[in-house]
């Protein structure tokens, strides 16, 4: 299959030393539908900035369906669009004169009709002739999404895309999206909701403090991420120190009186055995929920990063 994105170790130090990215590689196939999921800081838009050309990366390679960005830099312009996290229209044009120029930017001309066919795809076709300071948030969203749409490229880089969307909106971005990807657009989506790239991405990588911490199909990812189960420990007395026994198994007090454990299920008869007298006055046992994990998974790399 051809790889539509290929990034290969790629470093990008900011100039007061910030390691946004480090020795980040990926690779997208053509036609695939990606998420790229992280927290806040991760560097999910470095990443997509510099793809994009407003930033300029540390060390590595870029590839946009075969050709370097570097080297080929206005071939490679042609074939992506990108959606960036920023929302900033300063301009005194209407939504329709936008786009028009934006295609003009391409050398494209006379396309009105497709100009008309994503306004309608985006339920902006109201807001055609409105200034695009007149525009809500959500709405200068998706009228940021025509433009990336315009000249009709073969990969499309979303950062964020539904942040500020509301929840009936993001579902028809999500059809719209969708309806793209199946008429042979490459899509990469920047999120961080689970949900998100659960709903429409085949694969999807967990960037966490500028590296890649987990790679594979969705469900699959989504499955092993949430395989863990929380055992919540309330006692009669105020908890001193937490038994070093207990360590392995995530042990954290989250009152003076309750002790949460974190293990595989497989781990359940080792977590019995562990706590047999310690001498609990209730003891329940849950899923831990997906965004639990995530969380937890992305906060133990950035810790280790930090000390
Ligand atoms: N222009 C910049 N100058 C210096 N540091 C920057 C700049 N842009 C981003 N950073 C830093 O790089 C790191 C990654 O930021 P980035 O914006 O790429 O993360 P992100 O994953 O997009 O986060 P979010 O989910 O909040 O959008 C952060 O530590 C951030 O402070
Ligand atoms: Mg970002």
């Amino acid at each position: 299959m051809a790889t539509a994105i290929s990034i290969k170790n790629v470093h990008k130090v900011y100039a007061k030393g910030t390691h946004a990215l480090k020795n980040f590689s990926l690779d997208i196939n053509s036609g695939e539908f990606f998420a790229l999921l992280g927290p806040n800081g991760g560097g999910k838009s470095t990443l997509i900035n510099i793809i994009a050309g407003p930033t300029k990366k540390t060390s590595g390679t870029i590839k946009i369906c075969g050709l370097d960005i570097d080297t080929h830099r206005e071939e490679t312009k042609f074939m992506i669009g990108v959606v960036p996290q920023e929302v900033n229209f300063d301009s005194f044009f209407n939504v329709n004169e936008v786009l028009t120029q934006c295609s003009g930017y391409y050398g494209i001309k006379n396309n009105q009709k497709y100009i008309d066919e994503i306004l309608e795809k985006l339920n902006l076709q109201e807001k055609k002739f409105a200034n695009t300071r007149a525009l809500s948030g959500g709405m200068k969203r998706r009228l940021l999404i025509a433009k990336a749409l315009v000249h009709k490229p073969k990969v499309l880089i979303l950062d964020e895309p539904t942040a500020g969307v509301d929840v009936e909106l993001r579902h028809n971005l999500w059809n719209y999206m969708r309806q793209l990807n199946k008429d042979g657009l490459t899509i990469l989506l920047t999120t961080h909701y689970l949900e998100e790239a659960e709903s429409l991405c085949k694969r999807t990588a967990i960037i966490d403090n500028g590296s890649v911490v987990a790679i594979d199909d969705t469900k699959k990812l989504i499955k092993s991420l949430g395989n863990y189960k929380e055992m919540t420990l309330n006692f009669k007395d105020k908890i001193g120190k937490i038994p070093a026994h207990l360590e392995e198994f995530k042990a954290r007090k989250i009152s003076d009186y309750d002790l949460s454990l974190t293990f595989e299920p497989k781990e359940l008869n080792k977590v019995l055995t562990a706590i047999k007298d310690l001498n609990p006055s209730d003891i329940e046992l849950q899923s831990q929920s997906l965004e639990d994990v995530f969380i937890e998974l992305t906060y133990k790399t950035n810790k280790k990063s930090d000390g």
